[in-house]
């Protein structure tokens, strides 16, 4: 039986989250197989699978395309599904039809949403069409342009107060958990603190509620660059270059296909 959003947010204060990113039923197979509690289909796939320099570029109708096979391979984990940008931020009412324009097209179980107090009355239109939201906090890769850079968020104590303000402000608008993105390890923990929700770090240090990482961050699968707060478990972009030199030597050698991979 899959996990409900009521379960996930249970788990706060009696088990650790575990969650990761998957953009395709391969990933999501292997990321369900494996016990995770929940998948993002995140818009990260604009970098790791499109080669963007950011996620502004990512639409409405790709990331339901991505979330529909993710779908197709998930049993037991929660998935949650992003909102890509200006899929909700000119308009609640807009945010509204493209939320459910992601639950109804792709079965997947909620959304997530980036941003504070600026976003309580989208967040509370969504939430009262059905539709769990989950919140987004710190550093905002949709913002990206404001910030100007992917340097952690919160060190003042100006922000730092700020971002807590919005996690109070988004969890009464009815967000049944909180992404922090590249905040201090101790702001993340006050965050944590403060809020009834689970929160789930990104370069958050180990104080909260549970940890995401992006699939093909950990796996080592991209390597175009490496932010600090990724811990590469495997290096599965070397094994697949290996993988396909060989392949390439043996297919010039004729040393495959051998008769175990020909028809008589
Ligand atoms: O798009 C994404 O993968 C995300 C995570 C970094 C939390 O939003």
């Amino acid at each position: 039986m899959a996990k409900s959003v009521p379960e996930f947010v249970s788990m706060k204060g009696k088990d650790k989250i575990s969650m990761i990113t998957a953009y395709d039923y391969t990933s999501a197979r292997i990321a369900d197989e494996a016990g995770v509690d929940a998948i993002l289909v995140g818009d990260s796939l604009g970098m790791v699978m499109q080669g963007n320099s950011s996620t502004l570029p990512v639409t409405l109708d790709e990331i339901i395309y991505h979330a529909k096979m993710v779908r197709n391979g998930v049993k037991n984990a929660l998935v949650v599904v992003d909102m890509p940008f200006m899929s909700y931020q000119a308009d609640y009412v807009e945010a509204v039809k493209n939320a459910g324009r992601i639950m109804k097209e792709t079965g997947c179980d909620a959304v997530k949403l980036e941003g504070g107090v600026e976003f309580t009355i989208t967040i509370n239109n969504i939430v009262t069409a059905g539709i769990p939201v989950m919140g987004h906090l710190g550093l905002t890769p949709q913002s990206i342009n404001i910030f100007g850079s992917y340097k952690a968020r919160g060190r003042d104590e100006k922000e730092a107060k700020k971002i807590i303000e919005n996690a109070k402000y988004i969890q009464e608008a009815g967000v049944f958990s909180i992404v922090l993105e590249s905040v201090t390890k101790s702001l993340a923990k006050k965050v944590t603190e403060t809020v009834e929700v689970p929160t789930i770090g990104i370069g958050a240090g180990v104080d909260v509620d549970g940890q995401v990482l992006v699939y093909h961050d950990m796996l080592g699968l991209f390597d175009d660059f490496k932010p600090k707060f990724v811990k590469r478990y495997a290096h599965l972009k070397k094994e697949a270059v290996e993988a396909v030199k060989t392949y390439t030597q043996e297919v010039k050698e004729k040393k495959f296909p051998t008769d175990e991979h020909s028809y008589e």
